[in-house]
């Protein structure tokens, strides 16, 4: 198929809304994502855990405390439960219909119109995630095949678990993994860089640790490079100028 839709521009760096656009509103729901899309973001950020009856459920946390009205972990209850769950009021009220969704649900809506960063949350916790978004990808590939849209591009991977995305190149090797790096990885040596290099398009780096040295590394090593979370104006101004290829934010307008 011919690819109808990418979502990287000719210049300057993507812009990511981090779980949809959830400075705006409530993380990681059908609403943050529209409104993530009518603001023009290249891609959204999700965050995939997995339900009691293994369904992909998009929800940051191990629990459903915070951002719910229900207390317990993710995986002791079943998809049908989660859905029936506030995911809204944490934020404001007049978001009291929003709810946890699936990543199918979020792939189907969205999928051709924006770009879709998954990240693997806690995957030793959810045994035999990554081969349940290889299937997922997979099947969703296929039915955007058929519709016409292709999508080069357009679903990527991340994790801070390096081994994970590892397996999850070797499942999809053509759907571009990136690590997540925070002040624990980090400083990075040049062998640890070479070995994701290995499996990894990109190399997503909490922004307070990214300076020129470690974006030439990263370049030098022909892999993109993407700063997380940007939250300030200062912040995202520095981004732009170490020439970063991406930027997540919670405030992609
Ligand atoms: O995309 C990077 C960022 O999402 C990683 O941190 O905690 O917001 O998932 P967190
Ligand atoms: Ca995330």
């Amino acid at each position: 198929t011919v690819s109808a839709f990418s979502p990287y521009k000719a210049e300057g760096p993507m812009i990511i809304a981090h779980r949809g656009a959830s400075g705006y509103a409530p993380e990681n729901t059908m609403a943050a994502f529209e409104l993530a899309e009518r603001l023009g973001a290249d891609f959204i950020e999700l965050d995939i855990r997995m339900s009691k009856d293994g369904e992909l459920v998009i929800i940051h946390d191990k629990t459903v405390d915070r951002t719910t009205d229900k207390t317990g972990y993710v995986h002791d209850f079943t998809l049908r439960e989660l859905q029936g769950m506030d995911a809204g009021s944490f934020f404001d009220a007049k978001y009291a219909n929003e709810t946890i969704v699936t990543l199918e649900e979020v792939m189907y809506a969205f999928g051709g119109k924006i770009g879709i960063l998954i990240e693997i949350k806690d995957p030793q916790l959810y045994p035999g995630i990554e081969g349940k978004l290889a299937k997922t990808v997979r099947r969703y590939e296929l039915i955007q095949d058929i519709a016409g849209i292709g999508a080069h591009d357009s679903v990527q991977i991340q994790s801070f678990d390096f081994e994970s995305m590892r397996r999850m190149h070797t499942l999809l090797p053509d759907i571009p993994v990136a690590v997540l790096i925070n002040a624990d990885q980090h400083p990075l040596t040049d062998e640890t860089l070479d070995k994701l290099a290995s499996y990894a398009s990109s190399i997503n780096v909490s922004h307070d640790l990214l300076d020129e040295d470690l974006v030439r590394e990263i370049h030098d090593r022909n892999r993109k490079v993407m700063a997380w979370t940007i939250r300030k104006d200062q912040d995202m101004e520095r981004m732009k100028e170490l020439g970063v290829d991406g930027i997540i934010t919670d405030y992609p307008a």
